[in-house]
Order: structure tokens, then sequence, then C-alpha cells
């Protein structure tokens, strides 16, 4: 992808409403196992359309981050705060709760590494990052919705695992998705690594 922010700018520009039908976060939690957050400090880097953010945003305070600034006006007034890619305003050790889904196969080594930086560092100790990442040994042919082969980016696990661990991150499980595993979807817990505590 020669200009990501570009490419993004325009496919937020003709996304679809469709797509905030039924309670994305609640799929997402029963998929990945993981509890809502309530009363917390949330940080959902690649918001998208805001599906996952809505729902956060009733009960959190939500930091919402994508490269797209459309996406971000796009929400409205729902989060506390608004940041493109940058996440330099968000202070060290103080978000409880982060997620990135559905983002990395659409990023360059260099701004998958940025998140990675970023989110460990604001991470307080305790705190639970959920990564969701897709393998670059998902079988070809597999159904990926609307999105062109093309314009995905495949990272080996090996590779996310040695970033997320020189970003200070600790990895605490790892599974592929029940729902389908076949096309091995990674999603990863993790935290910052005692190391930086
Ligand atoms: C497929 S959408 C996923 C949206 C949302 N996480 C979801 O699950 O519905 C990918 C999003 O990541 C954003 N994005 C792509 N590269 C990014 C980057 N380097 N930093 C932040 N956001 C990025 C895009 O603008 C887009 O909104």
């Amino acid at each position: 992808m020669k200009n990501p922010e570009e490419f993004w700018q325009n496919k937020h520009k003709v996304q679809s409403p469709l797509w905030l039908t039924g309670s994305y976060l609640n799929a997402l939690c029963r998929v990945h196992e993981f509890e809502v957050p309530k009363n917390q400090n949330v940080l959902e880097v690649g918001v998208g359309i805001g599906r996952a953010t809505r729902e956060f945003a009733k009960d959190n305070d939500v930091y919402a981050v994508d490269i797209s600034r459309t996406a971000l006006d796009n929400l409205g007034n729902i989060a506390k705060k608004y940041l493109t890619a940058d996440m330099v305003d968000i202070p060290d050790d103080t978000i409880d709760f982060a997620i990135c889904h559905l983002v990395f196969q659409h990023c360059e080594n260099e701004a998958i590494g940025f998140i990675l930086d970023q989110v460990i560092r604001v991470l307080k100790p305790g705190g639970q990052f959920f990564l969701q990442s897709g393998d670059s040994k998902q079988p070809m042919g597999v159904n990926i919705g609307r999105t062109k082969r093309r314009e995905l980016i495949w990272h080996t696990p090996d590779w996310i695992k040695a970033r997320i661990a020189l970003a200070g991150g600790d990895i605490v499980s790892e599974r592929l998705s029940q729902r389908t595993p076949d096309i091995y979807w990674q999603l990863l817990k993790i935290t910052k690594a005692a190391k930086n505590i």
C-alpha cells in the first residue's frame, strides 16, 4: 500500500452503515473470551467505523485512534479523546484495556512496530492488551469478505511475537479463533513485561 493514510481516508468516506448492526463488541467478547471492560481507561487502535468503540464508550473513557481522520470524525463525540495514528499524547501507564482488532493485516512492519511500542508504553502494569492478528499461513482461497487479498499484508506469528517482546510486552495467552480455526486468526493477550514496571 503506497499511502495507507490516503487509502483509509477514501475508504472511510464510503463505509456502509450496515456494518453497524448487531452487537459487535458482545460478539468479539464471545469469540475472543474477554469481558467487556467497565469504568476503565480503554484504548482502541484502528477504530474503523466504531463497531466496538460505540459500545466501549457507554461505560468507559475511550481513547479512539485511527490513521484516518475521517473515521474519527464519523464517530461524533463518543470518545474521551481522538488521535490519529500518533499516540504520544497518551501518558505512560494509564490504560487498563487496549485492543487492536483487524488492523495489523493492513499495516507495514514499521506501523506495527509503532503501534506495539505505544500501546505497551501506555498500558498500566497489570493492564490487558488484546491483539488480533492474521497469520501468514492463512490458506489461500479463504473468503475474507470484501477486502481484496492484494490489499492485505500478512506477518508471521514469529515476527509479531518478537516485535511484541521488543516493545516490552509479555504474551499471556494466544490462541486461534474457535469460530474460524481454518482461517488461523491469532488472538494474543498481552501485558507489560515485568522488566518495564
Ligand atoms: C478493517 S478496519 C477494523 C476496524 C475495527 N477495529 C473493527 O474491528 O471493526 C481497519 C482500521 O484500521 C485503521 N488503520 C490502518 N492502519 C492503521 C495504523 N497504522 N494506525 C491506526 N489505524 C490504522 C484503518 O483506517 C481502519 O479504520
